[in-house]
């Protein structure tokens, strides 16, 4: 077996946003054009030699193509080990873990996400460093130069690996490791949850149904709820991973998981509802008849994370991404811990988690996660809840009542407008931002502008400094609009507009939300302008 050079040139386009490189399954499938960028990734890191990785994926289509080059070219980058998910497969929380528990020196995550997947769908790769979690913007800004500047990749020549069995392979002078993909997650969340008094929840007739929408997480919920905490079996539905995820789009949100939706909103719903995502870092939670928004689900676990066993003690911070509502903010005001606004992107949480600030850490697009390991994970917030269920012995309905009597109640939404125009995109965005300062003072339905910004934030840990994050607009009464463009949209720029109210009148708690929020929805409309600019009657999608 020998490996050889081979020259090539920069492609364009792997400029990687928040979550990696996510492009069409095609662009990745084309020549060249995985490999520029695995090589980009490993010289920006300083080489591969002698350095040990984790690797793995959601099982998408492609994914096993992918491995197996990037099993090649680490072997013939020198790499010592890598360690791979059986077949292939790995959520990214138990990817993130697996580098923890191995002291791997980083690992390459292969996942677009929550985007569907198959050849004329989307593929991605990203890489997290030996933290665990993503890697950081200096180590992104050095792979985006790498890719600019590319002038030839190392690969080996070798049949592909056999990945189907768990033990040790080699690949040249590369030990391959390959594991059982929950094992080890599965003995992480035993650690952390009561799983005694989650049986015994399970065992007085508690119904959960989990979908897995055909991705990654299928395989660890029925280890964990099914065989582990004996639900009974059917509990997990769509669980096997699919590579096409069945030609569904695994976003758990009331959209995207209509399926579920309808379980739980039927006479004979269930008790308990959640779903995770393609490669099962997030997360929806949903009561019988009672939908939980990601924001509110953030918020309930900080207040109730004490009853946790692997959090007893308390939590020593918490922190959300700035376009989260502030719901958890309140929680960490009344409990006295401090509470951090950062950016969108897990990276923020990483270097707040690493220096031990915080243990709790979410974001509104349904991601949850501790400082368990360095990426949200699904499954760990879906037994956050059965946790916090089987020791109240509440509802989903009533742990909510309760939270909104006591904290108040951040009405909150987020309207998409997907696949605009970038230029017009860019023009909104810029106008907004250049009349920032005329807004304060100024009044729109009804509702008065308190302060405006364009986001920036300093990292108290390593003082990196991160700016345009997004339009902030803070009306008087707690009302909020955050505008912002998504950095993982595959075409054209999808804009973000969240919206926020809170209401602390009690006899105003369980309105429907798009009711509570008619005043702040039409002041981002006229702020913006968004149907002139767009040509749009509204959003494409509002979660
Ligand atoms: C989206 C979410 C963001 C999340 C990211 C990766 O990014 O909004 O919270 O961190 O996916 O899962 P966006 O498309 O908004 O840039
Ligand atoms: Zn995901």
């Amino acid at each position: 077996m020998s490996s050889h050079i081979v020259a090539t040139q920069p492609i364009a386009g792997q400029n990687a946003g928040t979550s990696g490189l996510r492009r069409k399954t095609r662009d990745f499938m084309a020549p060249h054009f995985l490999e520029n960028y695995v090589q980009s990734i490993m010289n920006a890191i300083g080489g591969a030699t002698g350095k040990r990785f984790v690797v793995g994926g959601d099982g998408r289509y492609f994914n096993d193509r992918a491995i197996q080059v990037i099993l090649r070219m680490a072997a013939a980058n020198g790499a010592a080990e890598v360690i791979s998910g059986q077949n292939g497969l790995l959520s990214t929380p138990a990817a993130s873990h697996l580098i923890r528990l191995n002291k791997a020196d980083g690992g390459f995550i292969l996942s677009a996400s929550h985007n569907p997947a198959g050849i004329d769908a989307d593929f991605g790769l990203k890489f997290n460093m030996g933290n665990g979690g993503p890697a950081t913007e200096a180590v992104t800004d050095a792979i985006l130069a790498q890719t600019q500047s590319i002038t030839a990749y190392q690969i080996t020549d070798a049949p592909d690996v056999d990945l189907t069995q768990i033990g040790q392979t080699e690949l040249g002078e590369m030990q391959i490791t390959i594991v059982d993909p929950v094992a080890d997650h599965a003995a992480l969340m035993a650690q952390l949850f009561d799983f005694d008094a989650i049986r015994a929840l399970f065992d007085g007739g508690f119904r959960l149904t989990f979908d897995a929408m055909h991705a990654a997480t299928g395989p660890y919920a029925k280890a964990i709820f099914e065989d582990t905490l004996g639900a009974p079996a059917g509990t997990v539905v769509n669980g096997t991973p699919l590579p096409d995820f069945g030609g569904g789009h695994p976003d758990p949100n009331p959209i995207w998981a209509s399926e579920l939706m309808d379980i739980m909103n039927a006479p004979d719903a269930p008790d308990f509802g959640a779903a995770s995502d393609g490669d099962g870092d997030r997360n929806m939670i949903v009561g019988r008849g009672a939908y939980v928004t990601p924001s509110d689900s953030l918020a309930v676990i900080a207040a109730n994370a004490h009853l946790v066993p692997g959090y007893a003690k308390g939590l020593s911070g918490v922190a959300r991404s700035m376009p989260t509502s502030t719901a958890v903010d309140r929680v960490a005001r009344a409990k006295d811990m401090p509470c951090f606004e950062v950016p969108t992107g897990w990276k923020f949480f990483g270097s707040l988690m690493d220096a031990g600030k915080v243990n709790l850490c979410g974001e509104e697009s349904a991601g949850t996660g501790s400082d368990h390991v360095r990426e949200k994970d699904g499954l760990w917030a879906v037994l956050m809840w059965l946790n916090i269920l089987a020791v109240t012995g509440q509802s989903v309905a009533d742990v909510m009542a309760q939270h909104w009597r006591t904290y108040g109640r951040n009405y909150y939404t987020r309207h998409d407008y997907e696949a605009l125009d970038k230029d017009i995109a860019n023009v909104l965005m810029d106008d907004l931002r250049a009349g920032l300062d005329t807004l304060p003072g100024k009044q729109f339905t009804g509702l008065e502008v308190m302060a405006a910004d364009d986001f920036a934030y300093t990292d108290p840990v390593d003082s990196s400094h991160t700016t345009g994050q997004g339009i902030r607009v803070m009306f008087a009464g707690g009302a909020r609009v955050v505008f912002r463009l998504s950095g993982t949209g595959t075409q054209g720029a999808t804009l973000r507009i969240y919206l926020e109210q809170l209401e602390t009148d009690v006899d105003r708690l369980h309105m429907e939300p798009e009711v509570a929020l008619a005043a702040v929805i039409q002041a981002a409309d006229q702020i913006a302008g968004l149907r002139d600019r767009t040509g749009r009657g509204g959003p494409e999608v509002k979660t």
